[in-house]
Order: C-alpha cells, then sequence, then structure tokens
C-alpha cells in the first residue's frame, strides 16, 4: 500500500525550516538557482505548506496573492527520492483548495518547462511563449477554479 501524504499549511509569518531545507536541497543544491532568488524575502506575506511521508519532510510549496482574484503558486519542489509517488499532486490538490479558501478565480505559475505536462495534468493551460528566468526556460500557466 503506498504510503500516506500529509500536507500541512502554515499561515504564519515565522520562517518554516522544513520548507526551506526542500527548498535548498531542490533549487539551489540541485538546480544551481541563486539563494537570493530562492529566499526572496516573500515568504512572510505566503500560505506555504510542507508535504511530509512517514514524519519525513519531502516536498514543499508556496501561494501568495499580491494580485486580487489570482492566486500565485510558487517554489513547488519534491526531494528526488520521493518523486512520481503522487507527493507534486497532493501538494498541488492542497494549493487548489487554498485558492477558494482565499476566494481566488485564478491560480496562475512560472512553470519549467520540463514540468508543464505535471501542471497539464493537474488542470493548467500553458498562455505564454518560453521564457528564462534564472538561467531556466519557463512558461506561464494558468488554472480556472
Ligand atoms: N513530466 C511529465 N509528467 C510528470 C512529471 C514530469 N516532469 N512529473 C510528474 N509527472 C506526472 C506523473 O507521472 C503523474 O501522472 P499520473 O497522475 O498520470 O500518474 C502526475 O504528473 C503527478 O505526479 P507526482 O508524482 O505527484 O509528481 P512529483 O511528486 O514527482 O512532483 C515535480 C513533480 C515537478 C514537482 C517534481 O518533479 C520536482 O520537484 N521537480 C524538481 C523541482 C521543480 O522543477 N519544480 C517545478 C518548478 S516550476
Amino acid at each position: 500500500m503506498p504510503a500516506e501524504i500529509d500536507v500541512e499549511v502554515y499561515r504564519t509569518d515565522k520562517p518554516i525550516h522544513a520548507a526551506h531545507e526542500v527548498r535548498r536541497s531542490v533549487f539551489v543544491e540541485g538546480q544551481d538557482v541563486p539563494e537570493a532568488h530562492e529566499f526572496d524575502g516573500n515568504d512572510q506575506e505566503a500560505i506555504l505548506v510542507v508535504a511530509r511521508v512517514n514524519n519525513e519532510v519531502v516536498g514543499t510549496a508556496r501561494f501568495r496573492s499580491p494580485e486580487p482574484g489570482v492566486g500565485n503558486v510558487e517554489k513547488v519542489a519534491v526531494r528526488e527520492a520521493h518523486r512520481g509517488t503522487g507527493v507534486g499532486r497532493a501538494i498541488m490538490e492542497r494549493m487548489d483548495a487554498i485558492g477558494r479558501e482565499e476566494g481566488v478565480s485564478t491560480l496562475s505559475l512560472h512553470a519549467q518547462t520540463h514540468a508543464e505536462e505535471f501542471y497539464e495534468k493537474l488542470g493548467y493551460e500553458t498562455v505564454s511563449d518560453v521564457y528564462m528566468q534564472v538561467d531556466i526556460p519557463h512558461v506561464t500557466m494558468e488554472k480556472q477554479l
């Protein structure tokens, strides 16, 4: 039987170290994303989620809504050893629930192009051409809630 994925939501301006650990490992160490980009000072105005399996921290993401009606899904990351086991889907389903709770009608994200199909499976559509962000090709994708 697959292990249960527990996704916890943090609505606090205190730093969530578990989320930072995953982002450091996946983006800063795994993808050479600059620290200053990854830890951009915007966590305090965000809702963070942390996914755990058997109490081990395996994934994270962030929700922000600087623009009324639109929720930005950011910093979606699953530790390499746990990819392909449904953790990303569980995180994104929680993002949908947060978006509804926060009253936004659109979710928007900057997808690394290798993850475009992952987001498509979760109901997102590509709405931009490819552009570079921290030397990684991205597209903007949106989902209507
Ligand atoms: N390309 C195509 N399909 C993918 C995919 C990919 N890169 N990653 C996952 N999928 C598919 C799965 O096969 C699964 O399909 P199914 O429901 O038909 O079986 C579905 O998407 C859900 O997969 P899941 O196991 O929940 O995804 P994951 O836990 O592996 O998380 C990422 C996906 C992209 C978040 C993860 O690979 C990751 O953290 N990558 C590194 C960081 C990163 O690039 N983040 C995205 C920044 S925009």
